[in-house]
């Protein structure tokens, strides 16, 4: 595989980054993320580097860009201040660290996302992209756009989802309201694309996974300079792109070398809509049956994502490697889990989800053997 050494001109970048199918193993690729050849999944590889997030900085673009796809530092118009990853309790003795994403400007952790994905839509010539949102994204969306004039958006969301999780009102982004769920919306975005829209691509953009990785950098080094070491990482799945993130995270940070061993991965969905957990569940039992969820609910709705089989096998894949699993919590353990800690950290319920998932987890014994945990709080209240 060699680096590709092509202009910004050609869609491709000019740094030391080479974009590869996980499935096909092709490198002739562009900066979408989705292979033109297999529809596979695209990854950027990079080169060693000793990235590491210093105290005082204030822009996890600048600090870990040379593990970012973006061609030109200059297309980058959004700077995300590092957030905080604090020890939020101990169980039986285990660090419980949270990294606390709803104190970025919109309240989640699609921030992030979206401070990666305009500054490569901008720079593949990108003129009007076309996605679906449970409401976060689209909030993210919105708000970034304004640091980028030359583009525009439409989302479409269903009806379900409030106004008010949208963000603010703009020109730069059309809002198309779905009768149905999220999957639904998704499937109106692709069926609806007019001639010069281009395909956000979801779970399978580029930048969204490369800036959901930030996160986790941030973190592992945070807890590293603690003096702590992560071996199991806790995160609310909808797609999955956070979790894929995480283990992109861990190939890459300077601080996961220094443990050794890779944490486990945990992806966490509510009982009410865990498709992806009976379907592990499944994997693991052989029959390998997949049953999309036709009426999702639950308190998380950021994460009601009822068929997430486009993605699934991609994040089992990077569970399985991490010898990581799938856990879901009920209501009442999403409800413990806030009023424990919602006092002393902004968490929404899907954030919850996850430390939720991190108590059970200790419950059922799984945390037994573990020196820290790291929970991904996604979003703040209402998030
Ligand atoms: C707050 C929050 N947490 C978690 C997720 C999970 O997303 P995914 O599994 O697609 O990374 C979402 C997705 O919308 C979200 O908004
Ligand atoms: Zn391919």
């Amino acid at each position: 595989m060699s680096a590709i050494d092509t202009t910004a001109a050609s869609g491709r970048t000019g740094r030391a980054v080479s974009l590869v199918c996980v499935d096909c193993g092709s490198t002739d690729q562009d900066l979408s993320g989705r292979c033109p050849a297999c529809h596979g999944l695209v990854d950027a590889v990079y080169p060693p580097t000793t990235a590491a997030l210093e105290p005082g900085d204030a822009d996890a673009l600048e600090t870990y860009w040379d593990l970012l796809p973006v061609p030109h530092r200059a297309s980058c118009r959004i700077a995300i201040e590092p957030t905080p990853t604090v020890l939020l309790t101990e169980l039986d003795g285990v660090p419980i660290w949270a990294k606390v994403e709803g104190v970025l400007p919109t309240g989640s952790t699609k921030d992030r996302l979206i401070a990666v994905s305009l500054p490569l839509l901008l720079e593949r010539g990108v003129e009007r992209f076309v996605f679906s949102s449970t409401g976060n994204t689209a909030a993210a969306y919105a708000w970034g756009l304004q640091h980028y004039p030359e583009l525009a958006a439409r989302v479409y969301v269903s009806e379900d989802v409030p106004d008010a999780q949208l963000g603010p009102k703009t020109a730069q982004m059309e809002v198309v309201r779905v009768k149905g769920d999220y999957v639904e919306a998704g499937n109106r975005s692709r069926a609806e694309l007019r001639p010069g829209e281009v395909s956000e691509g979801g779970f399978f953009n580029l930048g969204r996974r490369e800036g959901a990785k930030l996160a986790y950098l941030e973190a592992f080094d945070d807890v590293a300079r603690a003096g702590g070491r992560i071996d199991t990482v806790v995160q609310a799945v909808a797609s999955g792109l956070g979790i894929v993130a995480a283990a992109r995270a861990v190939e890459q940070s300077e601080a996961v070398r220094g443990w050794g061993r890779g944490p486990r991965l945990f992806c966490a969905q509510q009982t009410s809509c865990s498709p992806m957990v009976r379907a592990y569940r499944a994997l693991l039992a052989g029959t390998g049956e997949r049953l999309p969820e036709k009426l999702p609910s639950g308190l998380a709705a950021a994460i009601l994502l009822g068929d997430p089989f486009s993605s699934f096998d991609y994040v089992a894949r990077a569970v399985r490697e991490s010898t990581g699993n799938f856990v879901d919590v009920t209501s009442s353990e999403i409800a413990a889990a806030l009023q424990r800690h919602n006092r002393e950290v902004p968490m929404g319920d899907s954030a919850a989800v996850a430390l939720a998932s991190a108590y059970r987890l200790w419950e059922q014994g799984d945390l037994r053997e573990s020196e820290g945990v790291l929970v991904a709080l996604t979003g703040g209240p209402g998030r």
